[in-house]
C-alpha cells in the first residue's frame, strides 16, 4: 500500500518528463495526428446548435458576481433547458474559436500543446425539443449527434453514478470522455496528467457559464467505470469516462 500511494503521488509530478526520450514521440516520427474531433458515420442524426450570433437569452452577468457566487448545485427547478442554453454550455466549455489547421483548434478553454483530448457526451433528460437519449457534441460543427436513445436513461444514470440520485433529475448531464492518443501523440506518458488538469477547466467554464443562463452545476467525479463507458458505447480503452456534471436550472 505504501508503494502505491508513491505511485499515485508520482502521478501528480512532472517527473515522468525527465524519462521521456521526445525525439520518440509520435509527433516526432511524423505521424499523421488524429483528428481533432471524434469521426462519426456520415448517416448519423446530428441537430443543429444556436449558433453564438444567435443567442438572446444568455443573459451577460457581471464575471466577478458569476464567480463569487459560484457553488456546486444539487435541486434543480423541473423546467426543461432550451437548445440555446444548451448550445451556450457546450460552446462555453469546448466550443472551438479558430481551427489552426487540420491538426489543431482553438477552444474556449486551454489544453496543453492545443490537443484537446476530450470528447463530450450529454445524458438529456429534459432539453426542450429534444429526446431523451445519449448525445454527443461536434465541435468543429457546432452541432448534437444522437448517440443512443434510452427510456431508462434517468435509472441508468443514477447506477453508473452509485446512486447519486440528483443526477437522474438533472436536466442535462455532461459527461466527458478521454481519448488519451490524442495528448500521447505529443507526450507520450506526459500525457494523462495534463489531461485530468484540461478537464478541469472544461468543468469550471461549466459552472461559471451555468450561472449565466440560471442554472447551476455539480461535478461529479463518482461513476461506475464500466458502465459509464457501457452507456455511452465507448471502448473503455481508447475512449472512456473521465468525469461528469449535473446541469439544470435553479
Ligand atoms: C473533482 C470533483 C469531484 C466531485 N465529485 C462529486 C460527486 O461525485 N458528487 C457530488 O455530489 N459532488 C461532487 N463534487 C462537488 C463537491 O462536493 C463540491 O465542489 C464541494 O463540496 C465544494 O462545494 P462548492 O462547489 O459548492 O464550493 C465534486 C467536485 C469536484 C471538483
Amino acid at each position: 500500500m505504501e508503494n502505491l500511494f508513491d505511485e499515485y503521488r508520482n502521478f501528480l509530478k512532472d517527473t515522468i518528463r525527465q524519462r521521456i526520450d521526445f525525439r520518440h514521440t509520435d509527433q516526432s516520427k511524423g505521424i499523421a495526428p488524429p483528428p481533432v474531433e471524434k469521426p462519426y458515420a456520415a448517416d448519423s442524426y446530428r441537430i443543429d446548435l444556436v449558433t453564438k450570433d444567435n443567442w438572446h437569452n444568455v443573459a451577460s452577468q457581471d464575471l466577478v458576481s458569476v464567480i463569487q457566487n459560484r457553488r456546486s448545485y444539487r435541486n434543480f427547478k423541473a423546467d426543461p433547458l432550451t437548445l440555446e442554453d444548451l448550445s451556450f454550455l457546450l460552446w462555453a466549455t469546448q466550443g472551438i474559436t479558430k481551427i489552426r489547421d487540420e491538426t489543431a483548434a482553438f477552444r474556449t478553454v486551454p489544453s496543453a500543446g492545443c490537443r484537446h483530448a476530450l470528447e463530450t457526451y450529454l445524458c438529456i433528460l429534459n432539453v426542450a425539443g429534444l429526446e431523451t437519449g445519449i448525445y454527443r457534441y461536434l465541435p468543429i460543427e457546432h452541432q448534437l449527434l444522437l448517440v443512443s436513445k434510452n427510456k431508462h436513461l434517468s435509472d441508468d444514470i443514477v447506477t453508473a453514478t452509485f446512486y447519486q440520485s440528483f443526477i437522474g433529475k438533472a436536466p442535462v448531464t455532461f459527461i466527458w470522455t478521454a481519448i488519451p492518443y490524442r495528448m500521447e501523440w505529443r507526450y507520450h506518458l506526459a500525457a494523462h496528467k495534463v489531461i485530468a488538469i484540461d478537464a478541469g477547466h472544461v468543468c469550471q467554464n461549466l459552472y461559471l457559464a451555468s450561472a449565466a443562463i440560471g442554472g447551476g452545476t455539480c461535478a461529479v467525479a463518482a461513476y461506475h467505470q464500466e458502465m459509464m463507458d457501457q452507456l455511452l458505447g465507448v471502448d473503455g480503452t481508447d475512449e472512456f469516462a473521465i468525469y461528469l456534471a449535473a446541469v439544470g436550472k435553479i
